[in-house]
């Protein structure tokens, strides 16, 4: 079954056209990468599907119902989750503050708020061992991992995490491989973006390939790694 579904998206930042005409489905248990270069349009469409920016042209659709002119926050409510590039998580609160915080739409069901940040510290012990902790002094991959975690705190059905792995270490990037991995086994349905295609397309199930405001690829990775029209050395010479 499909979850969502981007159906022709255009978006302008003022006069400068960034998506052309963007298709792409998701279906509901999938492990899915978006590559591309820098400034191909990955984020924008993040963006455009939690409607953070307008689309000029094109509809999205979640869980069966349109909601491309929906509030990002009833976006949300009805369980898509977008984790930002740079981790969104607020580095002067700590990291119970901050999972609270990604739950503010629970603000007046405080005991079902606090239910779904104590399950994420089940999946996440050491969040709860240092739940007192200010999110600045963590370390990057803890980071990533927080970020993610208040997007959990809204139970979404769709997370997608923008800048998987970007700036982290090996032996960190495996590790947050393997929690996305397991929340996936464990049936939530994920989208990331990735700038470590090689990495990314090991991992994934499918991936989809932007450039240049459009999608020119969607499928196994294996297939293409074969398109050597669209992928250009440098970018295939990522260090992982
Ligand atoms: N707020 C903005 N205002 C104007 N141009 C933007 C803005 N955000 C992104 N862009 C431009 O839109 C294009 C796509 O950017 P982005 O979606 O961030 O790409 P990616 O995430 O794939 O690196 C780039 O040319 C970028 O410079
Ligand atoms: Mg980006």
């Amino acid at each position: 079954m499909t979850l969502l579904r981007s159906e022709g998206i255009d978006v302008h930042y003022g006069r400068v056209q960034v998506l052309y005409d963007v298709s792409i489905e998701v279906n509901e248990g999938e492990f899915v990468a978006l590559l591309g270069t820098n400034g191909a349009g990955k984020s924008t469409w993040l963006k455009a599907v939690s409607n953070l920016v307008t689309p000029s042209a094109g509809k999205v659709f979640f869980d069966g119902r349109e909601i491309t002119a929906l509030p990002p926050d009833e976006i949300v409510a009805r369980g898509l989750g977008h984790v930002p590039s740079g981790r969104g998580t607020l580095p002067d609160l700590t990291i119970d503050e901050n999972l609270r915080l990604g739950g503010h739409l629970l603000r007046n069901e405080k005991a079902k708020r606090r239910e779904a940040i104590d399950e994420i510290y089940a999946t996440f012990p050491w969040m709860k061992d240092r739940r007192t902790q200010l999110a600045g002094t963590l370390s990057g991959g803890e980071q990533q991992m927080l970020g993610i975690g208040r997007a959990l705190v809204n139970r979404p059905k769709l997370l997608m995490i923008d800048e998987l792995s970007l700036g982290l270490a090996p032996i960190v990037v495996e590790e947050i491989y393997e929690q996305i991995a397991k929340l996936n086994a464990n049936g939530l349905t994920i989208l990331i973006v990735e700038q470590n295609a090689t990495l990314a397309m090991e991992v994934v199930e499918r991936v989809l390939f932007m450039e240049k405001g459009r999608v020119q690829f969607s499928g196994r990775g294996r297939d293409l790694l074969a398109r050597k029209d669209l992928l250009r050395s440098v970018f295939l010479g990522a260090k992982r």
